[in-house]
């Protein structure tokens, strides 16, 4: 069976995007829902997944389902070299050194929590501290809360301007007696691209090592771990076209080898006797167990999907819809909405949290979903921002390579709809 690797209606990476042939390859996208065409805009939730992807994960099952790092015969082999060669991708994708220092996760909720079980446990107590801002989504927050409470170090914020951007006035005042910096690269809030590589030479220069939180960076940004100066980069498979349940800790080789494992079991070991165990090598003595290989490949699939398309090729779309968007929306609405974070559309990403007429975000989210435009509404598991922007939740619109100006229009068509509804 012959996969289909690359993207519908392409010439060369790099050139500009063709929405209308990329959307014929991802097979949602022609759903029909209340018996209109689906409008997907909830893409920083999660991304919907190209035919490439859903046929290497088939394909894996039918052909070549073996457990991997274990059977000397061909099909288990086979499933070996595949799985390694998705590594391998997944590194060139994001320029970093070595294969070994791509560990796979659940996700990157599990990537934050390893560094600190592992990093932060060898690492933080008393006295210590550990610099957060108040944009961060719960998954680089709560994990250092769990730990504070058990080695009682402190925890400090990065405070926000009125714009939504970082205020950076007391960065290094912030920074003195730190030991780690997590910070995200893009809020999925806000869509506030921060400037990572300003915030890891300080943390440095410090003598604080940086976990960056890339979970709606790589998907959208061409990435290079190198030059953002990190020490650990985390981000999720299912918002960059691959499968849930797959996700990257990037870590540099010299922290990784220090580490302890997270988790024990089967994959970890290079030798277990009933006194004690010795940990594999790198990447694989932080993948306890069975990996998931089916979404192993399948990520594998989705990087070879956006390398073919090429991700400086992917933000400038993006940057140019979101400018789209930004304008349709102020100049339909005016005062009646307000976008939070950036206005200018080359300093955020494609995620639009706003505020409409007064009315509660859930109430907008289902009268959008009678118009088939699929929005999230909540509070996007970045608590401590919605109580910095004064708001319990918002409705938020994302957009992602497959969307195009249409989409955006029945958006805002449809919150006309809304307003006609509920303000008659
Ligand atoms: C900025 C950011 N960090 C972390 C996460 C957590 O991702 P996951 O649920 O895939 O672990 C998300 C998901 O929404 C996110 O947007």
């Amino acid at each position: 069976m012959a996969l289909t690797q690359t993207p519908a209606g392409r010439s060369a990476a790099g050139d500009p995007l063709d929405v209308a042939a990329l959307k014929a390859d991802f097979p949602l996208l022609g759903v029909r829902v209340h018996d209109q065409r689906i409008v997907y805009l909830d893409s920083a939730a999660s991304s919907q997944k190209p035919n490439a992807v859903l046929d290497t994960m088939d394909w894996y099952y039918r052909n070549i389902n073996a457990n991997v790092h274990r059977g000397v015969y061909a099909i288990a082999e086979e499933a070996t070299r595949r799985m390694e060669v998705a590594r391998d991708r997944v590194r060139h994708f994001i320029n970093a050194p070595s294969v070994d220092e791509i560990v796979f996760t659940k996700n990157a909720t599990e990537a934050c929590n390893l560094v600190a079980q592992s990093w932060g446990r060898a690492n933080l107590g008393e006295g210590d501290a550990v610099l957060l801002t108040h944009m961060e989504h719960h998954a680089n927050i709560v994990p250092w809360q769990i730990l504070a409470a058990e080695r009682g170090f402190e925890i400090r914020w990065i405070p926000l301007t009125p714009d939504g951007q970082l205020d950076l006035t007391d960065l290094e005042q912030l920074l003195r007696g730190v030991k780690l910096l997590g910070v995200t690269a893009m809020s999925n809030v806000l869509g506030t691209i921060n400037p990572v590589r300003r915030l890891t030479d300080a943390a440095r220069a410090a003598g604080a090592v940086s976990l960056i939180d890339a979970c709606q960076y790589v998907p959208h940004l061409p990435t290079d771990v190198v030059e953002l100066g990190a020490d650990f980069v985390a981000f999720s498979g299912h918002k960059m076209l691959g499968p849930t349940g797959i996700g990257v800790l990037w870590g540099r080789r010299e922290l990784l080898d220090a580490m302890p494992p997270f988790l024990g079991g089967g994959e970890m070991i290079r030798d277990v006797t009933v006194n004690g165990f010795t940990p594999n090598d790198l990447p694989w003595k932080f993948e306890a167990g069975t990996p998931p290989i089916a979404e192993i490949l399948g990520l594998g699939a989705a990087v070879d999907y956006l390398e073919a398309l090429g991700m400086a090729a992917v933000r400038a779309h993006e940057i140019e819809l979101t400018a789209y968007a930004l304008e349709t929306l102020n100049g339909r609405f005016g005062d009646g909405i307000t976008i939070y974070g950036p206005t200018d559309a080359t300093a955020r990403g494609g995620v639009l949290s706003f505020a409409f007429q007064g009315l509660h975000p859930h109430d907008i989210s289902q009268v959008l979903d009678e118009h088939a435009v699929c929005v999230r509404a909540g509070h996007h598991c970045a608590k401590p921002l919605m109580r910095v922007l004064g708001v319990g939740a918002t409705a938020r619109a994302s957009v992602y390579l497959y969307n195009d100006e249409a989409d955006i229009d029945a958006l805002a068509d449809a919150l006309a709809a809304t307003a006609d509804f509920f303000l008659p």
